[in-house]
């Protein structure tokens, strides 16, 4: 597997996974809308092949030259499939599986798709697995369990279906994201020195880096196929499914003038679940997790100390991404079907 196709390669996860496939050489094309070509935090002037598409529109991009579809691109968070839930299923659902057909005829051997565990919603099991029952509570939840369902009709012994269903995602990318849990509470931290937490910090959440996810994808290129063909499999660290308390802690500790305050209100984000990672243990007994929460937000936050991050760039059009969205819509940027007006 070298000439790999990854779509979302504008992305949070895209922007690390690009780099670290051309770091190892492989050849790689990325395939992307470009919402959020302004989402840049540091340096990022990546040189590799992109072509500017929406997934829904590929019927004429020849995918005959790769080896294997990594399938990042998506209206990727609760918020943002909350916008639009026809949309949402026309870019999550529709759109991939119109992907892995074309892609499945063209003769590409392999297709990764990005799932999700927060498909589980609220769990009251004490631990789920890739056997428990899913509980998709919102329609990007949902898009995601359908997914999951259509691709592993698709799959066949010479097209390997790949379903990582991963941990929440944290930690550095050049094209940031303040809207996901870590991230947001470090910004705020570091930018206000104030934490505003929006439930009473217990419920759970399996969290993963950014660069340790995008390692995994890599290694989902070289595993063996009748190994991961067609399965499911959680992604992410057993020791890292954390209470949104335990966040706060270890972001105290290294932020020690920071206040925690506990606003009261519930906020609109009600999942809680705790994920068992053994089957992806069993499967990747070499992978290693080289950025654990500690380290990670250790090294957020020298970043965003270095670039004198501050209450300014908290401004939500920057790095959160229903706000860009909906920014572009307002400014005539993009339609309602957040297509771009020309
Ligand atoms: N970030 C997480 O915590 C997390 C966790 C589990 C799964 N995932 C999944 O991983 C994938 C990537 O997530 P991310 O955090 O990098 O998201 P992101 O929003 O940062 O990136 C998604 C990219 O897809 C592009 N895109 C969106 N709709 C498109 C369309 N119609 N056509 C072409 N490009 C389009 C966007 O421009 C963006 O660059 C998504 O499928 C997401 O659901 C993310």
């Amino acid at each position: 597997m070298r000439r790999i196709l990854v779509t979302g390669s504008d992305g949070y996860i895209g922007a690390v996974l690009i780099n670290k496939l051309l770091e190892k050489g492989y050849e790689v094309t990325g395939l992307d809308t470009l919402f959020f070509k302004n989402s840049i935090l540091g340096n990022y002037n990546p040189k590799y092949r992109l072509i500017k598409s929406d997934v829904r529109q590929i019927q004429n991009i020849n995918l005959s030259k790769f080896d294997a579809v990594i399938h990042l691109a998506a209206l990727s968070n609760d918020p943002m499939g909350e916008i639009d839930t026809v949309l949402t299923e026309e870019i999550n659902y529709k759109a991939t599986i119109d992907l892995a057909k074309k892609a499945k005829k063209e003769g590409i051997k392999r297709f990764i798709y990005s799932s999700s565990c927060s498909l589980y919603g609220v769990s009251k099991q004490e631990i789920v697995n890739e056997n428990s029952k899913v509980n998709p509570l919102t329609a990007y939840a949902k898009s995601k369990v359908d997914s999951e369902n259509e691709l592993k009709k698709i799959a066949d012994e010479k097209f390997c279906v790949c379903l990582p269903r991963n941990s929440t995602v944290f930690g550095y990318s050049p094209k940031f994201r303040d809207d996901l849990v870590v991230n947001n509470l470090i910004t705020s931290a570091v930018a206000l020195k104030k934490i505003f937490v929006k439930s009473d910090g217990t419920p759970w959440r399996p969290l993963i880096d950014v660069r340790d996810l995008a390692n995994i994808f890599i290694d989902f290129l070289n595993i063996d196929s009748y190994l991961v063909n067609g399965q499911v499999i959680n992604i992410g660290f057993n020791d890292s499914n954390y209470q949104v308390n335990d966040i706060l802690k270890i972001i105290k500790e290294q932020v020690p003038l920071c206040a925690v305050i506990y606003t009261g209100e519930h906020g609109a984000d009600t999942r809680s679940y705790r994920v068992s990672f053994d089957k992806f243990v069993s499967l990747f007994p070499s992978t290693k997790q080289e950025w654990p929460l500690q380290r990670s937000a250790r090294d957020l936050i020298d970043k965003l100390e270095k670039l004198m991050f501050s209450e300014k760039d908290l401004n939500p059009n920057n790095y959160n991404r229903i706000e860009v969205l909906k920014r572009l819509i307002s400014d005539e940027k993009i339609d309602k079907k957040l297509f771009w007006i020309h």
